[in-house]
């Protein structure tokens, strides 16, 4: 069946605007798997501006999927320092060991081997697939949802599973199956760059004269959302004990954020403890005393369903205790070269430089 003339002229006119205002990002440069499904995982939950200075410098590290196959994850941790949700590197790194050692190193070209790759879902399968291989899969991200639910007016809400399921089927049904990479391409750029969340360019739009929410002068109601839940708040009282210009620290375990990054000794309490005596109380199950206590430091963190409210207590140790098997004593000038959290590293800068 033909497309409605409506559409054939929306994805032309997409296509004509992007060959003009497509933004130059670095892995636009060709459409190597290997680059397109770096950039795609870094973009899953970063903004392109953020994001392109640590494709830069990832791909500078580690140029083909090989290297960053063999590279140890610690050192892409602390590569990808500062992009937050550090599951997204350890998948990445599991994902090019499979490519080294199941796939001989060449990246698979089939739409459902891709989707089966650790930390590949079903927007990156489909950003890989089409912009790498050329196969006919419409992405669906955030920039794809507004614009679709503004060209077409839609208050299906979005992010939930059936909403999902809608857009997906209108931004199938949009997508140019001729050239569908640039199509992809060519919707993000014009969400993120024209149809923007509040201040959509509409009378200098190629869209406008299709755009139904527009014509009613409701784009900025669009897209529909249902309220996220309120973030919960946590307090963290984080211990930098020192010793002989060692200090103690500590990597995160799997069941919680921060999986496999390093920060120090801390519990976590109710609230922000405030007598400073119970501080000490706390500070005598990881070291021994006497104690002296140079100076604090408090931040907060906001992640994605949570804030973090850290409080620092830095002290000496007259004694090292015993310590568990996931700590260690360092010397305080090798502290830069762990992967931490963003938190962490503002107090490391903090207090020690
Ligand atoms: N956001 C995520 N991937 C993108 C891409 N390839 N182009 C534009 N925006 C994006």
């Amino acid at each position: 069946m033909n497309a409605p003339t409506s559409t054939t002229e929306i994805r032309n006119n997409l296509r004509l605007w992007y060959l003009q205002h497509r933004r130059p990002l670095p892995w636009r440069e060709d459409n190597d798997p290997y680059r397109v499904w770096l950039s795609e995982i870094i973009l899953q939950q970063t903004r392109v501006a953020q994001g392109a200075s640590y494709f830069e410098k990832i791909v500078q590290a580690y140029p083909d999927v090989i290297r960053l196959a063999n590279a140890p994850i610690d050192e892409l941790l602390k590569h990808w320092q500062g992009l937050g949700y550090y599951s997204r590197a350890r998948n990445l790194h599991e994902t090019a060991r499979t490519i080294r050692d199941q796939y001989n190193g060449v990246f698979p070209a089939d739409y459902r081997q891709i989707l089966a790759l650790k930390g590949v879902g079903s927007y990156t399968a489909a950003a890989i697939a089409s912009i790498a291989f050329n196969q006919a899969k419409a992405v669906l991200d955030g920039n794809v949802y507004r614009v679709l639910s503004r060209l077409y007016a839609d208050s299906t809400p979005i992010k939930t599973s059936s909403g999902q399921k809608h857009f997906q089927h209108l931004a199938d049904a949009l997508l140019d199956t001729t050239e569908p990479g640039l199509h992809n391409q060519a919707v993000m750029d014009f969400g993120a760059m024209q149809c923007t969340p509040n201040q959509p360019d509409c009378t200098n739009c190629t869209l406008s004269m299709y755009c139904q929410a527009h014509q009613t002068n409701q784009a900025t109601q669009f897209p529909v959302t249902i309220q996220p839940k309120p973030k919960r708040n946590r307090f963290f009282l984080y211990f930098l004990i020192e010793h002989n210009k060692e200090i103690l620290v500590q990597q995160r375990g799997a069941s919680d954020v921060w999986q496999g990054l390093w920060d120090f000794v801390h519990i976590e309490t109710a609230q922000h403890p405030v007598d400073s005596f119970d501080s000490i109380t706390q500070l005598e199950s990881f070291a021994s005393g006497p104690f002296v206590i140079h100076n604090t430091y408090q931040r907060k963190q906001t992640l994605s369903h949570q804030v973090i409210h850290a409080q620092f207590i830095r002290c000496n140790c007259t004694y090292k205790k015993q310590i568990a098997s996931n700590q260690q004593w360092i010397p305080l000038d090798a502290l830069h070269r762990l992967p931490v959290p963003v938190l962490i590293d503002c107090a490391i800068r903090h207090f020690y430089t």
